[in-house]
């Protein structure tokens, strides 16, 4: 296994729309083991393919507090979508240190691979169904700061900007 180096908001990688799988073999399941890694490494709850450049539709989530059951989703779909919105407070080792307030649908039903390959389909709810939506946006090309105003946007912008200025210097 191997730690990846996680792309850093505005990165313009970070917007490139991943492909889907063809097949889930000794290459994605390496991938999948890395992105564990790195995820748990960095304290995430999450991490998307496309925050360690890789532009596949493969994403790790582990939400529990005892860590180390980790869902995995290879070529994830949401099935549905509850009409009840909630409000979580977001954050993303892509934009760290910012956390704010996206919309996010309350309950949804997920389809996707497992590292197996085989297909399942289970309903999340809560910090769950906020990490899952959260990580398909970013297999889209989205980031959670896209949902905020313009201004505190472009503060977030220049202060990551700043804060890879000054990792740089040290
Ligand atoms: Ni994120």
């Amino acid at each position: 296994m191997a730690r990846l180096q996680i792309l850093r908001y505005p990165d313009p990688r970070l917007y490139t729309v991943a492909r889907p799988v063809a097949q889930v073999d000794e290459r994605i399941r390496g991938l999948v083991d890395d992105m564990l890694e790195t995820m748990y490494e960095a304290e995430g709850v999450g991490l998307a393919a496309t925050q360690v450049d890789v532009h596949e539709r493969v994403i790790v989530i582990d939400t529990a507090d005892a860590r180390g059951s980790p869902i995995v989703l290879i070529n994830p779909e949401l099935i549905e979508k509850s009409d009840e919105m909630m409000l979580g407070d977001e954050g993303c080792l892509s934009v760290p240190e910012i956390y704010d307030k996206v919309p996010r649908h309350a309950h949804v039903r997920v389809r996707a691979q497992e590292r197996s390959g085989e297909v399942r389909e289970f309903d999340a709810e809560g910090l769950l169904s906020v990490a899952v939506q959260h990580e398909m946006d970013h297999l889209l090309g989205k980031v959670f700061v896209d949902y905020l105003s313009p201004l505190k946007r472009s503060r977030i912008k220049t202060r990551m900007l700043k804060k890879t200025r000054d990792e740089a210097r040290a």
